[in-house]
């Protein structure tokens, strides 16, 4: 805490092709506890339903300069960021301008590559952040290629549940293909199981399979369904200041120490 970053941002893509997993949820509230270890985290909303800008409480009035402006128009990061509450959190945020946006990179010249160049000038001043998360659409489009190729890692929440290793498997696949042409360095940060219901059997039988596959990737801490979890974005909050006793807010608290633990230590 309170110690200057040295090293430029790590960017962090979370990312799940199925929808309703819990990518905003994960990425919403493992950016805030991060933030309250000390840390500096930037929220990138990359999704056009902009549920990670109304989640930390961003008014569709106050997204003047959003993603879509960032990625297309070549808008410095640095300018379309917004605060959030917590001091040392901040969100660039979208809304529905950002769905042509997949069309647009199809035609243009930096079809896969528009934010990563995007983002270099922000990675270039290592004082700015500690994290950048990227919260994905649902989707294996170009905005979620774009910020996989953009990134350090990719993070990808897991819903217990039938097919979710299916899916997976194919989610991957296009990580090793980006690593292969566009992303060498892009490595899996790990999988997270959310959403966990410790009495569904079906939980158990996957949550088994996953760890036998990916072993230490798939994190220890799990996050429960958990009520509180659900109604925090209505009140523009992440969980930490919603329901700070909540096991939801205990559990994203876990997950970002587990989180920090692994920084360096491991890798697929
Ligand atoms: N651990 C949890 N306990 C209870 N509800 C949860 C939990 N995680 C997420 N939810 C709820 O489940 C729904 C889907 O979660 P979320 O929006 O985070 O998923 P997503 O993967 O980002 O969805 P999309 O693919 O549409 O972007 C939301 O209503 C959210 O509040
Ligand atoms: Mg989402």
């Amino acid at each position: 805490m309170g110690k200057e970053t040295v090293k430029p941002p790590k960017v962090v893509t979370v990312v799940n092709q199925k929808g309703g997993v819990g990518k905003t949820t994960t990425a919403i509230n493992l950016a805030s506890s991060l933030v309250s270890l000390g840390k500096k985290v930037v929220l990138v909303d990359f999704d056009p339903q902009g549920n990670a800008s109304t989640g930390l409480g961003v008014g569709l009035e106050d997204r003047t300069l959003t993603s879509y402006d960032v990625l297309v128009d070549k808008c410095p990061l640095k300018d379309a960021l917004v605060s959030c509450r917590q001091e040392g959190l901040w969100i660039v945020p979208s809304n529905s301008d950002l769905s042509s946006a997949d069309l647009t990179l199809a035609g243009g010249k930096e079809k896969v590559t528009a934010f990563s160049s995007s983002l270099a000038e922000f990675l270039s001043d290592p004082k700015e952040a500690d994290y950048i998360f990227v919260d994905c659409p649902p989707s294996l489009n170009l905005l979620t290629i774009n910020a996989l190729v953009a990134s350090d890692s990719a993070l990808v929440p897991l819903q217990p549940e039938f097919f979710a290793l299916e899916g997976l498997s194919q989610l991957l696949l296009t990580i090793r293909d980006i690593r292969k042409v566009a992303n060498e360095s892009l490595r899996l940060e790990g999988v997270v199981l959310t959403m966990y219901d410790r009495r569904n059997n079906l939980t158990g039988q996957v949550e088994e399979d996953a760890r036998k596959n990916l072993g230490q990737l798939v994190f220890e801490t799990v996050i429960p369904r958990n009520v509180k979890l659900s109604e925090a974005p209505s009140y523009g909050e992440p969980i930490l200041s919603y329901s700070p006793s909540s096991s939801g807010n205990k559990a994203y608290m876990m997950l970002a120490e587990e989180f920090l633990k692994r920084q360096g230590g491991l890798s697929d």
